[in-house]
């Protein structure tokens, strides 16, 4: 005979393939249980999408009203974006793509900064990964072992000097998905933090979230009160570039010499052979 309440027991066909595939799926719910209590109500929306675009590109969607304070990942993206106009490859289910919608209303500060602001937060989450060896490639570039782990792309919308809205996007490449599309498709050293973290067992990118919001939230707060000055010793002890050779293109023009750090600006330090 058949049991009781059957269909409780039966589970939707979109949910089973859905398990098959990922193994953590995000959870929106999950990710505020474990976010501390402070950054939860510095959060007022956290939306988890099975696919879109751009999650950046999400948040310049929503109405003006819900764009500051919320956060939106999504599963996949079919257009993600990269800095300097690149793609940024996004496949379904083991990676994170997130963007947290922040509204600034003092034109004092120095947004140009946020970008390396948000190297720094994302690095103070991956620590508590028990990652070991990150480091920051000038501006924004989180590597471990000179292999790209995770990026940034913060997009700014201002209306002279009124508020500006910062559009903060964070990739992280948590356990990438068919690592031998991948390698064909993104074009230069990359890792992900399964690989770098081998005796961790399954990644939970429920928590990694939520480390990520929480220290992007709590960053955000320093920001705000003290700029990029709090950031700018820290981002120093993450710069792999110091004291090495390089060549920038700048305006379609190379430049070579030794990076010497960052301005408060937060712009390159280059020595070149003419000082
Ligand atoms: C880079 O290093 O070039 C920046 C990559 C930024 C990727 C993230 S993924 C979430 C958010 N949505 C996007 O389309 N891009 C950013």
């Amino acid at each position: 005979s058949l049991p009781e309440n059957l269909d409780q027991k039966l589970v939707p066909a979109q949910k089973l393939l859905m398990t098959a595939t990922l193994d953590n799926p995000l959870d929106a719910d999950r990710i505020r249980t474990v976010l501390p209590l402070a950054a939860n109500s510095r959060l007022d929306y956290l939306t988890v999408l099975p696919e879109t675009d751009s999650t950046n590109a999400a948040i310049g969607r929503l109405p003006a009203e819900l764009q500051h304070a919320h956060a939106i990942l999504a599963e996949q993206q079919t257009r993600g974006r990269g800095r300097r106009e690149r793609s940024w490859y996004s496949p379904a289910g083991g990676n994170i793509y997130l963007s947290l919608g922040w509204r600034f209303d003092s034109s004092e500060l120095p947004l140009g900064t946020l970008p390396l602001t948000v190297a720094v937060c994302i690095c103070r989450a991956l620590e508590q990964t028990g990652l070991e060896g990150y480091a920051i490639k000038w501006p924004n570039d989180i590597q471990v072992k000179e292999k790209k782990l995770a990026g940034v792309l913060v997009e700014l919308q201002s209306s002279g000097n009124g508020p500006a809205l910062a559009v903060i996007g964070v990739g992280v490449n948590i356990h990438m998905p068919g690592q031998g599309a991948a390698a064909t498709r993104i074009d230069r050293p990359w890792t992900d933090l399964a690989s770098e973290l081998p005796e961790s067992g399954p990644m939970d990118r429920n928590r990694t979230a939520a480390l990520l919001l929480n220290e992007l939230l709590a960053g955000l707060d320093q920001f705000e009160s003290s700029g990029f000055d709090t950031f700018a010793a820290a981002w120093q002890d993450l710069d792999v570039l110091n004291g090495r050779k390089v060549r920038l293109e700048h305006a379609g023009e190379f430049i070579s010499g030794t990076a010497r750090g960052i301005d408060e600006l937060g712009g390159l330090l280059l020595e070149t052979a003419d000082g």
